[in-house]
């Protein structure tokens, strides 16, 4: 199995509820190490540079607005087959079709208020990593 960095975000509705460090033990617990992290505040570009690939998407607007409502936590997770594995551990993108024991499952309070994002795949992670992080910031 490839040794792979993937970004994750843990989302507004799980910082205002204090669940980073619940949701962070998913990622530790399957050997996801927390190779980079940090707690911002995005701003509205931001937010909207993240999620450009949505940007026609009708939901746009309104993802923009919740991920600047509150703070998130940027993070880069490193292990074997991280990408899949995160996706697998964060559960379907709608909690209602959510996996039980997945952390949107168990912590997500809709479609939009989700709790998690994670890359989909190794091109889109080298991407949204470098979005936020340095190489030198990444200690795995
Ligand atoms: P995420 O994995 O961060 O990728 C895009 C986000 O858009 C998604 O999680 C959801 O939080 C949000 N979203 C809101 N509405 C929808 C929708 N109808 N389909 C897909 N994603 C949506």
């Amino acid at each position: 199995m490839p040794i792979e960095r993937t970004l994750s975000i843990i989302k507004p509705d799980a910082t205002r509820r204090d669940l980073t460090g619940k949701i962070n033990t998913r990622f530790e617990e399957v050997g996801l190490r927390i190779a980079a992290q940090r707690r911002i505040h995005l701003t509205l570009d931001q937010a909207q540079g993240f999620y450009a690939v949505h940007k026609d998407r009708a939901f746009f607007d309104d993802l923009c607005k919740f991920m600047i409502s509150g703070p998130v936590v940027v993070q880069v997770l490193e292990g074997e087959n991280a990408i899949a594995k995160n996706r697998e551990i964060m559960g379907a993108t709608n909690p209602a079709n959510a996996d039980q024991g997945t952390i949107r499952k168990d912590f997500a309070e809709s479609i939009e208020a989700n709790s998690v994002h994670g890359s989909d795949s190794p091109k889109t992670a080298a991407l949204e990593i470098s979005y936020f992080f340095n190489e030198l910031d990444i200690v795995g």
